[in-house]
């Protein structure tokens, strides 16, 4: 076997005489995506990685992601194990959103209903209402907004303002960004689709407004997936994390998928629109944590206890 084929053989056998389970996001490295496929664990989206961390029975989870998975993770499960590849992978909207920084701008606005995405640190998940991933954070606005309630929104301005045009709720919001989404170029995009002019757009909604405005579906990375198998259309430009691709096209075999064009780039760039910390998790450091058993994530527990509040609701909410 290939050096590469022993090593995910090897992690294979530690998973399995660790009781441990890998969850991984879309946008990771294709093998690890197959690995935690293979072994009984899950690639999704932020909210059924965090419903199936909390409902698996595993002693140990290997996140394969960035931070404030494994930090959710850790604050569904204070009881597991919670090993991530690097400690290092964060996320923009994570350093954007400073707790003390964030907490200002709360007690600023106490008349306001906190609502955080996933992508914030447990310290910002503390102070929150409500936490919301891509693929639920429109509904869950929806009924705030149905309640007459103001929201003050953090940390992606752009999915803020997309949930906030969608829903017409009163919603004050962090200005934050994805490095890897508000590249996406719409003069761009549009020269592409005269190129495609039979493709169908799919839009993650961290992209900027203009961008999300040429979509012909908007949604999470589960949602885009979803819709390029089921929707009649042989072509796709997608605006999202490259990593995508890789499930997309094993859920649509014979479709085509191009990744949208980022700034001074063109379509066909392929190291394009690639999260350089969700590139941090490789099958080396993932081997190395399962042997050493380094890289545990700790959250504060008065901590972990006030942001559980916000995760719940969301996690009921949608069951
Ligand atoms: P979802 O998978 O929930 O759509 O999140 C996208 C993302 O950028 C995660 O970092
Ligand atoms: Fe954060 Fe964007 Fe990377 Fe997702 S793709 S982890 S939102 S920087």
């Amino acid at each position: 076997a290939t050096e590469k084929e022993a090593l995910k053989q090897r992690i294979k056998q530690l998973l399995r005489e660790q009781n441990a389970v890998l969850v991984a996001h879309y946008y990771v490295d294709a093998d690890i995506q197959d690995l935690a496929e293979e072994t009984g664990g899950c690639v999704s989206d932020s909210l059924e990685m965090a419903r199936f961390g909390r409902d698996h029975e595993a002693k140990t989870l290997v996140v394969a992601g960035v931070r404030f998975m494994g930090e959710t993770a850790k604050i569904l499960s204070p009881e597991k194990r919670i090993l991530m590849p690097d400690l290092d992978a964060t996320c923009s909207l994570d350093l954007g959103c400073p707790a003390d920084e964030f907490a200002a701008f709360c007690d600023e606005h106490p008349d306001r209903t906190v609502v955080v995405y996933a992508n914030t640190s447990a310290a910002v998940k503390a102070r929150a209402d409500w936490m919301v991933t891509s693929s639920i954070g429109l509904d869950i606005v929806a009924d705030l907004h149905a309640q007459g309630k103001k929201i003050l929104w953090a940390p992606d301005k752009h999915l803020g303002a997309y949930i906030q045009k969608q829903t017409g709720a009163d919603m004050l919001l962090w200005q934050g960004s994805c490095l890897v989404h508000d590249e996406f170029k719409s003069v761009e995009l549009e020269t592409l689709k005269e190129e495609y002019p039979n493709a169908k757009v799919l839009v993650h909604p961290e992209s900027p407004a203009s961008v999300v405005a040429l979509a012909d579906v908007v949604g999470s990375t589960t949602q885009m997936i979803n819709a390029a198998k089921e929707m009649d259309a042989k072509e796709f430009i997608v605006a999202t994390d490259n990593g995508i691709l890789h499930k997309m096209q094993m859920a649509a075999p014979d479709k085509h998928f191009i990744v949208a064009p980022t700034a001074g780039n063109s379509a066909t760039c392929k190291s394009c629109a690639h999260c350089p910390w969700m590139a941090m998790n490789g099958l080396v450091n993932l081997a190395q944590v399962l042997e050493t058993g380094a890289n545990e994530i700790h959250v504060d527990s008065e901590v972990g206890k006030k942001a559980t509040v916000c995760i719940d609701r969301m996690l009921d909410f949608a069951a």
